[in-house]
């Protein structure tokens, strides 16, 4: 396995693994540091990755420092070494959608989690991150994502998935190869919410996309998200 560590923005740094054995042509899984007064971590990654992911935290900061664990949905590459992080961070507190504590976290974390409400913002001092609960978008029912504020990322997590080995970053088309991928594997729970969802994230007019199976996209983030939005529009309707 091998991890890289890129600053995407400001006090913000992609993790990111590559596996060439997951899946027919590798998968890539990524977590975004967040340092500020109280440093956030968006996604454990899976527990077999814990090794290579404290490691690269350690390059920016001590573990020991993190206060808050955040996550998409409850999934094993999104949340799997949660208490692994927890029992090396001492202070540190999963800060999940209320829906998610309800539902999986509450029994899951060895430490009590934070439940967050929908449009909550998590004060780090010095960075925002605003929960948006997105339920079945792009999977699971407790399915949520952050917006840094001060930076305008999106942590977008699982919209926008490719597989294999890419560069960090990259200011080019997201659509064709995510399109290719959705359509071979169709990871996204499709329904009639989904279109209006990513709509609503449109709105925030993010300037970077933080991907967590995909390169860290720079540009007009609003245009893509829509693009994104209509094309599951139309892949619902050719399906009903
Ligand atoms: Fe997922
Ligand atoms: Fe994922």
């Amino acid at each position: 396995m091998k991890t890289t560590l890129t600053e995407i923005a400001p006090e913000i740094y992609r993790i990111s693994t590559y596996i060439p054995e997951a899946g027919p042509h590798g998968f890539t899984f990524n977590q975004f540091l967040v340092v500020a007064e109280e440093p956030l971590l968006f996604h454990t990654g899976l527990r077999a990755t814990f090794d290579c992911v404290a490691g690269a935290i350690e390059q920016v900061m001590p573990i020991s420092r993190l206060r808050w664990i955040g996550f998409g949905h409850y999934e094993a590459d999104e949340c799997g070494a949660m208490n692994e992080f927890l029992s090396r961070a001492p202070h540190a507190s999963v800060a999940h959608g209320h829906l998610g504590v309800m539902l999986s976290i509450f029994d899951q974390c060895d430490r009590e989690p934070r439940a967050l409400k929908n449009n909550e913002v998590l004060d780090l001092g010095g960075k925002r991150m605003r929960r948006l609960e997105t339920p079945h978008v792009p999977h699971g029912w407790d399915a949520g994502l952050f917006f840094e504020e001060t930076t305008k990322t999106l942590f977008a997590g699982d919209l926008f998935t490719i597989g294999g080995e890419y560069e960090a970053q990259t200011e080019s088309d997201l659509m064709e190869r995510a399109i290719a991928f959705e359509t071979a594997m169709p990871g996204t729970a499709l329904t009639p919410q989904t279109q209006p969802t990513i709509e609503r994230l449109a709105e925030l007019q993010p300037r970077t996309l933080a991907l967590m199976h995909n390169a860290t996209w720079s540009g007009d983030g609003s245009i893509a998200l829509r693009e994104l939005a209509k094309w599951y529009g139309a892949r619902l309707s050719s399906l009903v």
